[in-house]
């Protein structure tokens, strides 16, 4: 979704605030623009639909120099993408320039009043209708910027992360947000500006993560100040980022999206460390054991996410109705806040995202705090608005997750899931010992199991060619293995645009079946576990028909072998274990059809990495 960049400083603002832009590339975008307090004190804005390359080729004859500027990617909500909806926007004197990511609900109202006092749009943004309300409240109130700025976001509702500089106003930058990310890193004599940490990880480890309706003044030379929209001055609290430079590279691998799916053996040893125990007899996750009693003493667990992080959350489902005996419902979190959940006090509401900064998942935790809920965050990003909203929570550290379809991070949060299901178990006395002993140890198997199967990596490539041209896919499971299914779907269609849908096996008879014939690919999850012979059954109705059977089977399942039309073979383990293991080729075997479509892949079309308006 949109991205922000600012920098105020010794240095030359414009290398500092592309390179940015770049860095916030993954985030899916149209449009991208700069705006800059030049050496002779113009306020000049840059800016143009299409890629971060196509505003470089703009500004190449342009003046970029001065060391105060904003910058933006824009991903279109209020009006197609184009060069006049891009970011940044100026007031009607071109006297202030604004970038902004999220949205302004009442933007329609306050628009008409101010075309009505003579304002005029060149755009179809709700954006420029806040930088126009700054101006006209900053006129009439003969006032400084901060305190236009804190007037009109009092004035709007909505979403809001902005920057927001002035011609003639070479030392500050006014920066507010609500509901929508916003960082502020402290270098020597300098301040960066991110909507999350890339661009700013390469200059500094020291950040202010600003909190809902608190507005930052950025000003040369002096330290920052805080003061919220009520006009109460805040102490800014210095964090440490933990997100390094290498994590942002490519590392040899022509994808994010590769280098992250062959990362897997090693995030999940780090999501794991220091969880489990050198013994391997004990998991430990410090959030649950703060909480015990909330959890031994638990209604009922509800589970609130969005895509990917949803198909995590219904593994989930079957780990903690398995081994903890809680029931569980898991929501599209951007259905249960609207639908009045009945939410008891007793309930644990577990949220589960990547970013930490989904709009709706925000929506639906404020919902359950407000209900009484114990809330209890599953994210990967250190310091994002779900950790710093929620009662508790774990960390997945599997590191930045920057191809927007979701991999190591999934099979983070589902080893995350796996532990928490253990601990609770463990602690309501639910789990008999030598089954949580042998989970915990088969767990510690999981990084070298992901490992052989990412080295049949160039089988997987062969297989992909001979579906490329697929117009639709079907993908099947049971159990654990159903949300897998889901999941495969998933990442073939957001990255390949191949139209695929996920089934749990059974259910294709009541009415999916329909579908089959012999152009039909059906990718099918049969590994060895409770419900195999039943899954099998499944696989033979498909066959019947003429279905295409791509089975991903447990190495050495001869019977699968004789009749599916191809097969990838992967190594056994527990059952509940098993989507981290069948994920696997479901993700590279996307990934490898959609490299063979020529798409592009970590930044597939009309996606955003973090989905920050609702
Ligand atoms: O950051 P989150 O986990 O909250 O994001 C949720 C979804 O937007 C995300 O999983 C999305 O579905 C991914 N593109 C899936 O690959």
């Amino acid at each position: 979704m949109c991205g922000i960049v600012g920098y105020i400083g010794f240095r030359e603002a414009y290398p500092i605030l592309v390179k940015g832009l770049r860095r916030l590339e993954y985030r899916g975008y149209d449009s991208a623009g700069v705006a800059l307090i030049n050496h002779d004190n113009k306020l000049s804005v840059l800016k143009t639909k299409g890629r971060v390359q196509d505003l470089e080729n703009y500004a190449k004859d342009k003046d970029t120099t001065g060391t105060i500027g904003i910058a933006h990617t824009r991903w279109a909500t209020h009006g197609e993408p184009s060069n006049a909806n891009a970011h940044p926007h100026y007031s009607q004197s071109e006297n202030l320039a604004l970038i902004h990511n999220g949205i302004i609900e009442n933007y329609a109202v306050i628009k008409a009043e101010l075309i009505d006092k003579g304002y005029t749009f060149h755009s179809s943004t709700d954006t420029e209708v806040l930088v126009q309300l700054i101006e006209y409240i900053k006129k009439i109130n003969n006032c400084d910027l901060f305190t236009a700025v804190q007037l009109a976001l009092n004035q709007v509702v909505g979403a809001y992360a902005i920057a927001i500089i002035e011609k003639g106003n070479p030392d500050n930058i006014i920066a507010a947000r609500k509901s929508s990310p916003l960082i502020i890193g402290i270098g020597e004599g300098e301040y960066f500006l991110g909507s999350d940490a890339s661009p700013i990880v390469e200059y500094t480890n020291k950040v202010i993560y600003l909190d809902d309706e608190e507005i930052a003044i950025l000003s040369r030379n002096k330290d920052p100040k805080i003061v919220t929209i009520s006009n109460i001055e805040k102490t800014p609290e210095i964090k440490e980022l933990e997100m390094n430079l290498s994590q942002l590279e490519r590392g040899g691998y022509p994808h994010f999206m590769l280098k992250e799916i062959f990362e897997q053996p090693e995030t999940l040893r780090s999501c794991m460390s220091g969880r489990i125990n050198v013994e391997g007899t004990n998991v430990t996750l410090s959030g649950i054991i703060d909480h015990k009693d909330k959890f031994i003493n638990a209604r009922r667990i509800l589970i609130i996410a969005c895509g990917t992080s949803w198909h995590a959350g219904l593994i989930g489902e079957y780990l903690f109705e398995e081994f903890c005996r809680i029931p569980v419902e898991v929501e599209y979190a951007s259905e249960f806040r609207y639908r009045h959940p009945v939410i008891y006090s007793d309930d644990i509401v577990i949220a589960i995202s990547q970013s930490g900064e989904t709009a709706d998942s925000l929506a639906a935790i404020e919902l359950a705090r407000k209900a009484g809920a114990f809330v209890y965050g599953v994210c990967n990003v250190v310091g994002s608005s779900i950790p710093r909203n929620t009662d508790s929570g774990s960390y997945t550290h599997c590191g930045h997750e920057i191809g927007v379809a979701s991999t190591k991070a999934f099979t983070a949060q589902v080893t995350v899931l796996t532990m928490m299901a253990l601990a609770i178990a463990k602690e309501k006395q639910t789990i008999e010992e030598a089954k949580y002993l042998e989970i915990i140890k088969e767990l510690q198997h999981i990084p070298d199991k992901i490992q052989k199967i990412l080295d049949l990596n160039d089988k997987i490539k062969e297989l992909s060619l001979i579906f490329t041209y697929a117009q639709n896919f079907i993908y099947l499971g049971r159990g654990y293995n159903y949300p897998i299914a889901l999941e495969g779907a998933l990442k073939l269609k957001e990255i390949s645009y191949i139209h695929a849908e996920g089934y749990p096996a059974a259910e294709m008879k009541h009415g999916p079946i329909a579908l089959i014939d012999n152009e039909m690919p059906v990718v099918t999850i049969a590994t060895h576990n409770t419900i195999y012979e039943k899954v099998v059954s499944n696989m033979k109705e498909i066959k019947a028909r003429k279905g295409r059977i791509i089975a991903i089977i447990t190495e050495g399942d001869e019977t699968i072998k004789a009749f599916a039309d191809h097969y990838i073979e992967i190594p056994s383990t527990v059952e509940c274990l098993d989507p981290l293991l069948s994920s696997i080729p479901m993700q590279l075997l996307a990934y490898h059809i959609a490299v063979n479509k020529n798409r592009d892949v970590d930044m597939p079309r009309n996606l955003a990495k973090s989905v920050t308006v609702e």
